[in-house]
Parts: structure tokens; C-alpha cells; sequence
């Protein structure tokens, strides 16, 4: 992996305006992701990793949501963009994939046309016929059968899992650098969720795009990602590669995360167990370690002040005061 940043997040906070009331979602996450890597972000459901998300495209309004920090792209602060800025970045170099993929797919119109709209609106010089021929192209790398016919379908004509590969394919038209995949197989059952995860890789490695991969599920992330952040209240607690965080996980929380999950490394009598309580709301003043109550191996200071991420070894970071613990 080459060791140039194509994005760079500084400081990023996220707040909500809700009933003359600002929540904190996210607060002070800062990562770097480099060319042709798969970086995994995870976290249990409302830690903030939508947030972070649709923070770094600028997905917010202004009017309801407050973005502080850097999102360095190509040397600039995406956050300084406006809207005519952004659109030209947002689902051209910076593709998204959502969830539900109905949500990106127009039902009104053939699921070439609308591959084709996306990579002639960013690539105007090309004619008609080439970019039929570069979709039915993109459509085959997805896995789609018989492309040169499906092309010519409307997006309830598919399955949830073939949706999801024309959403992907409708991400890659224009050439993006990265990719926010955002649960993208979350609504999918586990067969489909490996294809399309797969194919996300190989995607990876045929084109060179990098993918930021959202996911509340450490499986996901054991399987597919090259560097993980583990995210817990807004803010990442750990953040290490894979080798790294399945070998010697060292935030309390990530070894919850790893105890819950089936593993192949393990015996097959191996317990799950659960982390017993739930992450704070956004609505909660937060003293301290946002994980301290629910923390095995808590000490006194954690209630008091909240640990930094300090580096552990050769890019392996963490933030927790008990040292003894990782
Ligand atoms: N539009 C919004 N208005 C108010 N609060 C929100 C909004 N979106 C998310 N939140 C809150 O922000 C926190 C983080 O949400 P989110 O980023 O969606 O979490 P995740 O994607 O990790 O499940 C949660 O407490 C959630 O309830
Ligand atoms: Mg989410």
C-alpha cells in the first residue's frame, strides 16, 4: 500500500440542532485513508458512523447540523466547499453507497440509463455508444448475468442483492477515488452480503478506488477491511489493521465487539457474550470516558476525564487509560 492520503479528516465534530439544543454526534474523529485500501469503521448502532458519513460529503444542512473540522481532499477542506463545489466531488470522485439502495436508484428510469446519465455527466466528451458499452461493462464487473439485456431494466425488476450490485456499479461510473459504503449489505441476507462484500474487493484491486466501509458487524470487518476504526459515542477509541485488531485488540470495548461474534479462530463452543448496557444517547452530558459505565476494567479516572488515542505500536492506537488491560 502506497502511503499517500487521498483523504485526510482533522478534528471532525458533528452536532445536531434539536429544540434550540445542539447533540454532540461526533466528536473530534480524525483518520487518514490512503489509495486502494478498505478502511472498516465500526461501531454499535448510534455511535456516529453515519454522521462521520455524510459529514464528509457534506450531506448535512447547515440549517440543522453544525460540521467543524478538516476533511482534506486533494488539498483542499471539502467543509469550506459550497454546494456547486461539493456536487462536482460528491458522487464523482467521492461515490456513496447506502443501505437501501432504492434511496440511490431511480424507479422511473432503465438501470443503464442511469449509469450512463452518471458517467456522461462527468465525462461529457464521450459518445452515446461507448458509454452503453462501458455500463453493460460496469454491470458485468458487479456480477450482473446477461448485462447487454438487464441493462435495459427498471430497478424493481431485481432482486435486493442485484440492486445492491447496480447501486455499486452506479458508484463506480464516474471513476471515483473512494467510496462511503454505508452498511451496504446490512438489509441483504449473509450469502448475498459475502458476494457483494467480495466484490467490493475485487473492485479494490481491479480499479484502485478505496472504500471507507461502515458496519456495526466486527464479522464484516474480520473479513473485508485492511485498517478498522472502532468508533464508541462519536469518537474513535482504537484504530489498528486487521492483523492488529484480531490478534491484540486492546480497547475494552473492541474486545466486547470481538466477544459477541462468531470467530473462526475460536472454538466452536466458544461463548458469545454480549457487552451488557447500551451506548450513550446523543442527549447525554458525557464526563469522562464515554465507555466507563459500561467498562469491565475501569479505573477512577476514567469517570473523570476521557482517555486520548495514543499510539501503542507502529500505527496501532488507543484510548484508554488502563494500560495494564491491553
Ligand atoms: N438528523 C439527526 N438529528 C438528531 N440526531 C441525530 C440525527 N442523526 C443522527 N442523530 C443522532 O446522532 C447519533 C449518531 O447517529 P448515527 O451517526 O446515525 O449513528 P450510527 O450510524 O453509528 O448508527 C445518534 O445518537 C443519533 O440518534
Ligand atoms: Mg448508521
Amino acid at each position: 500500500m502506497s502511503k499517500k492520503p487521498i483523504l485526510e479528516v482533522r478534528d471532525l465534530h458533528v452536532s445536531f440542532k434539536v429544540q434550540k439544543q445542539l447533540l454532540q454526534a461526533v466528536r473530534g474523529v480524525s483518520f487518514d485513508l490512503y489509495e486502494q485500501e478498505i478502511l472498516g469503521v465500526v461501531g454499535e448502532s448510534g455511535c456516529g458512523k453515519s454522521a462521520t458519513a455524510k459529514a464528509l460529503v457534506k450531506l448535512f444542512s447547515p440549517h440543522s447540523t453544525v460540521v467543524k473540522g478538516e476533511v482534506i481532499y486533494m488539498g483542499s477542506n471539502l467543509l469550506d466547499y459550497n454546494e456547486q463545489q461539493i456536487q462536482k466531488v460528491r458522487g464523482n470522485e467521492l461515490g456513496m453507497i447506502f443501505q437501501d439502495p432504492m434511496t440511490s436508484l431511480n424507479p422511473t428510469m432503465r438501470i443503464g440509463d442511469q449509469i450512463i446519465e452518471s458517467y456522461l455527466h462527468h465525462t461529457k466528451s464521450v459518445k452515446n455508444k461507448e458509454a452503453r458499452e462501458y455500463a453493460i461493462q460496469l454491470l458485468e464487473l458487479v456480477g450482473i448475468p446477461q448485462a447487454s439485456t438487464r441493462i435495459d431494466e427498471y430497478p424493481h425488476t431485481l432482486s435486493g442483492g442485484m440492486r445492491q450490485r447496480v447501486m455499486i456499479a452506479l458508484a463506480l461510473a464516474p471513476k471515483p477515488k473512494l467510496i462511503i459504503a454505508d452498511e451496504p449489505t446490512t438489509a441483504l441476507d449473509v450469502t448475498i452480503q459475502a458476494q457483494i462484500l467480495d466484490l467490493m474487493q475485487n473492485i479494490k484491486k481491479k480499479t484502485g478506488t478505496s472504500f471507507i466501509l461502515i458496519t456495526h458487524d466486527m464479522s464484516v470487518v474480520a473479513g473485508y477491511c485492511d485498517r478498522v476504526l472502532v468508533m464508541y459515542s462519536g469518537k474513535v477509541v482504537e484504530r489498528a489493521s486487521i492483523d492488529q485488531l484480531f490478534k491484540n485488540p486492546a480497547h475494552p470495548y473492541t474486545k466486547g465487539l470481538l466477544q459477541s461474534i462468531p470467530r473462526l479462530d475460536m472454538p466452536t463452543d466458544h461463548p458469545l457474550i454480549p457487552i451488557e448496557g447500551s451506548p450513550p444517547t446523543a442527549t447525554e452530558s458525557i464526563t469522562g470516558c464515554a465507555f466507563c459505565n459500561r467498562c469491565k476494567v475501569s479505573l477512577p479516572v476514567c469517570a473523570k476525564e476521557d482517555a486520548v488515542l495514543k499510539e501503542k505500536n507502529n500505527g496501532h492506537l488507543v484510548a484508554c487509560w488502563n494500560e495494564r488491560e491491553q
